[in-house]
């Protein structure tokens, strides 16, 4: 690595850098002094006593580690309030690292399965998008995940539930434990969200491995795969991304925090962007992974010394891979174009 390529990409520079998070769990942002806020204002006992508690809890040696810590942090999600205060947390966060546009995932079975409603969670957080977007000028649009450790049944039901605000969802995604869930089990859940209009993105290839990838393409004929880094084991599978153009919404610190990747040196989004994989940066839980987008930015450009071409494709993938129309993207990737111009390299490689 020259350490000269990455001389202009400071802090200053990525921040300013129009860029969209297409990976986000909001339930993932819930920072714990929200958490023992809204504990403490529904009467939630929470397991932690100290804010500090909370966060030296978050050591985690794999996915479902964290996801058992995930779920008893949502507990504290009650009313329309609570998620609008959730959404409008990480918005303020969003605006502070400089992102302009945000496709957020949520988890309606998470608390459905505790008695909150699907209205209550679905208004809470249309009324933080709201609010985010008359404060920062910040669009955004949601996508309903199933959880794939519950059944098909129970994702059909959801689908269901969530059929009088179908025109108010950008897709359906697949999410929570990945190893022994395949994509497969959810295969007409996923054909019924097609029917209904809907854009379909999984997570696929964070821990499972590469088949669950072809699973997701071929079987829920996914818009975007969310991670898919262990697609690069399989290099027919590779080259068949590279084709499509398909969308990875890669999330490095989330990899790091799961033991996914040993070191960020490691990490595989420097070599994705070599082969041309249509590979973006997102943040995934950034409450619980040590990072909010423009943390996974820099640490990205930090470990793996990417040059400055390479931040301007990944900022450019995360508009191209949206949920945009065509002269929506045009006037993202117009912005960008006139910040490099208006931000030119002034070290000479
Ligand atoms: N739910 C929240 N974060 C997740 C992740 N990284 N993988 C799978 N499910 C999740
Ligand atoms: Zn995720």
């Amino acid at each position: 690595m020259s350490p000269l390529a990455t001389t202009d990409l400071t802090p200053a520079f990525l921040r300013g850098l129009p860029k969209a998070e297409l990976h986000l769990h909001i339930e993932g942002s819930l920072e714990p002094e929200l958490m023992f806020e809204l504990a403490q204002r529904n009467k939630v006992t929470l397991p932690f006593a100290t804010v500090e508690a909370v966060r030296a809890a978050y050591a985690f040696s794999n996915l479902q580690d964290f996801l058992d810590i995930y779920y008893q942090g949502a507990q504290v999600l009650l009313t329309e309030q609570d998620f609008h205060d959730l959404a409008l947390a990480y918005f303020r966060r969003l605006h502070a690292d400089g992102g302009v546009y945000a496709e957020i995932f949520f988890d309606p079975q998470t608390h459905t399965d505790r008695g909150v409603s699907f209205a209550t969670v679905i208004e809470g957080l249309r009324a933080g998008m709201a609010t985010a977007e008359r404060e920062f000028n910040i669009r955004s649009k949601l996508i309903l995940c199933f959880l794939r450790h519950l059944s098909e049944a129970a994702a059909l039901e959801t689908l269901e539930a969530a059929k009088p605000w179908v025109d108010r969802l950008a897709g359906v995604g697949l999410d929570s434990s990945e190893q022994g869930f395949p994509p497969s089990k959810f295969t007409q859940a996923f054909a019924e969200a097609g029917r209904l209009g809907l854009k379909r993105v999984a997570h696929a290839g964070e821990e499972g491995p590469p088949a669950y990838v072809v699973e997701a393409l071929d079987l829920l004929h996914v818009d975007r795969i969310d991670h898919g880094n262990r697609a690069l084991e399989d290099e027919a599978l590779t080259a068949r991304l590279v084709r499509s153009e398909m969308t990875l919404t890669v999330c490095p610190l989330s990899n790091l925090k799961l033991c996914g990747v040993p070191n960020l040196a490691v990490h595989p989004l420097k070599r994705m962007l070599e082969l041309g994989l249509k590979a973006t940066v997102n943040s995934d839980d950034p409450a619980y992974f040590g990072g909010y987008l423009l943390e996974n930015y820099q640490a990205v450009v930090d470990a793996l010394g990417l040059t400055r071409a390479e931040v301007l494709t990944l900022a450019r993938n995360s508009f191209t891979g949206a949920f945009l129309t065509p002269q929506e993207k045009a006037t993202y990737l117009e912005a960008i174009e006139a910040y490099s111009i208006a931000n030119p390299c002034l070290t000479p490689l």
